[in-house]
């Protein structure tokens, strides 16, 4: 079940209640106010650590009930690796560190919990305060719940610090972020029967209560526009294409936006160019880009970030039928470039072909970042502990590289080049949409390169990354909204005014 989760700040003079929660390092002793709780008991520290096998590793958990000279039920003492400055916990430590006690306080069906955090930064806190809640969200909207579910219906979590106004400040800020890949997580696990491109186009417009710009296109207004690319996509489908444009300009007037562009085909099933059965229920996911550009716009608004940034999301279905395309039919996109289509399960790049035309062409950014589940190949050259990047400037590259290690949403950078952009040649057309296996994730990322001009422009690739994924600190679900705290953090670092 679905537990809601309160999280406050307090002062440490604040008695704690619940389980209280200390931090200890590796071979030391508890500190500063975890010290003078611990003093309470009458333990010695050593002596109890030492009969538990507590060494103080990251993870590692030392479960006192009832502890005697403290009005609390348990006491948690939890390992928090090695001291600093020996290795200097980044944020993506400090939201592991959230995520793991948000499990540790689920075993143990807690109702309330106090953390002691007086030697953290605002900035440490707001991570873990991140990790608690991202750990907490469950996909269970479709479960009936068992008789015998003990889970608590909420949990207050107050985190004891040194300065409360100014954690509360940056919590503020980096759970609108967290809220951001909340809801990428959710518009990803839903099914492809509930969301639908119309059913996504809704939930993207309801981001205007936060003062966002929606504007959705319909196949009129895309195909006044020539994008046959897009369109030829969605022909096999039931599902009308729709391309949602979200504005939210907070930063200085009249400075060009950044634009974040996202693949949203809400159900990929190959078209005529049929996948396999095995996992094709997986491509419910296939919107994930569109899920990450639409959560980190809502994130951009909830926090009034300084910033004009633009997402634009192109949503289609790709099934076969009677009206799909074909292997073999050629297409003109929006750009004026011909393209052949040798495999209707290549399909992502046709879409965002057209949406990258339509953010240079219309809104003049002064860079262009797309997220996109392009390919299989990018998840057998990486796996899923970083998705792939592709970029045509390095300053641009080197900054998300940045922003990724700092979040723990990890980028690897993969090569472009002329060698590789020769393979997507097509006897018929200016160019064809696959290439076969060879370089997969490259020759997709080439083909997108045929439609960006003098811009700087990234492409993440996130098809590794983004559908189930092996369990994390972070993640108690199916998709973890990849996406959103890496690019809540490069706007942050990067384009804001500090
Ligand atoms: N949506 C898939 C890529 C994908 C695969 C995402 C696995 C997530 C998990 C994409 O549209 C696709 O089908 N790509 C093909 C390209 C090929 C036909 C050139 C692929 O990866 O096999
Ligand atoms: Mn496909
Ligand atoms: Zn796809």
């Amino acid at each position: 079940m679905t537990q809601s989760l309160t999280l406050r700040t307090a002062p440490l003079s604040v008695s704690p209640a619940g389980i209280v929660v200390l931090y200890v390092a590796e071979g030391a002793a508890p500190s500063g106010q975890a010290a003078a709780l611990w003093g309470a008991t009458g333990l010695d520290f050593a002596r109890v650590a030492g009969a538990a096998g507590f060494g103080g590793k990251q993870g590692q958990l030392l479960d006192i009930a009832a502890p005697p000279g403290l009005d609390v039920t348990r006491l948690f003492v939890l390992g928090a690796g090695k001291a600093e400055p020996e290795r200097p916990a980044s944020p993506a430590a400090w939201t592991d560190r959230g995520g793991s006690l948000a499990a540790k306080l689920g075993a143990a069906n807690a109702e309330a919990a106090s953390v002691v955090l007086d030697g953290a930064t605002p900035e440490q806190v707001a991570a873990l305060a991140a990790g608690l809640k991202l750990r907490q969200y469950r996909f269970d909207k479709y479960k009936t719940r068992k008789n015998g579910d003990r889970t608590p219906e909420t949990l207050a979590v107050t985190l004891h610090v040194a300065d409360p106004a100014a954690a509360d400040a940056a919590i503020a800020s980096r759970l609108a972020a967290v809220d951001g890949t909340l809801l990428a997580r959710e518009l990803v696990n839903e099914p492809a029967n509930v969301l639908g491109t119309e059913e996504f186009a809704a939930r993207a417009a309801e981001l205007s209560a936060l003062g966002v710009a929606v504007e959705t296109l319909g196949e009129p207004e895309l195909r006044a526009l020539g994008m046959h690319a897009l369109l030829a996509v969605a022909q096999g489908s039931v599902r009308p294409p729709r391309l949602v444009v979200m504005r939210w300009s907070n930063g200085a007037p009249g400075t060009p936006p950044v634009a974040f562009v996202g693949k949203g085909v809400v159900f990929d099933s190959g078209g005529i160019s049929i996948k396999p059965a095995a996992g094709m229920e997986d491509m419910k996911g296939d919107m994930g880009g569109a899920a990450a550009v639409t959560g980190l716009l809502q994130a951009l608004a909830a926090r009034k970030a300084k910033v004009n940034a633009v997402g634009v999301i192109g949503l289609v279905e790709n099934m076969p039928s009677g009206t799909a395309m074909r292997p073999g039919d050629i297409v003109r996109a929006a750009s004026g470039t011909t393209i052949e289509i040798v495999n209707t399960d290549a399909e992502g790049r046709l879409v965002l072909a057209d949406a990258l035309w339509y953010v240079q062409e219309k809104l003049k950014p002064r860079a262009v970042i797309d997220l996109a589940t392009l390919t299989g190949a990018i998840g057998v050259a990486l796996g899923s502990d970083h998705a792939g990047l592709f970029a045509n400037n390095d300053e641009l590259a080197a900054q998300l590289v940045g922003a990724g290690l700092a979040t723990g949403e990890k980028l690897w950078r993969m090569p472009l080049g002329p060698a590789y952009d020769k393979l997507i040649e097509s006897r018929f057309a200016d160019i064809k949409n696959s290439a076969g296996r060879p370089a997969g994730a490259i020759t997709a990322a080439q083909f997108l390169a045929r439609f960006v001009g003098d811009v700087p422009w990234a492409h993440l690739d996130i098809a590794g990354v983004s559908l189930g994924p092996p369990a994390s600190e972070t993640n108690a679900s199916w998709a973890p909204g990849f996406g959103v705290a890496l690019l809540d953090r490069y706007v942050r670092d990067v384009l804001e005014p500090k």
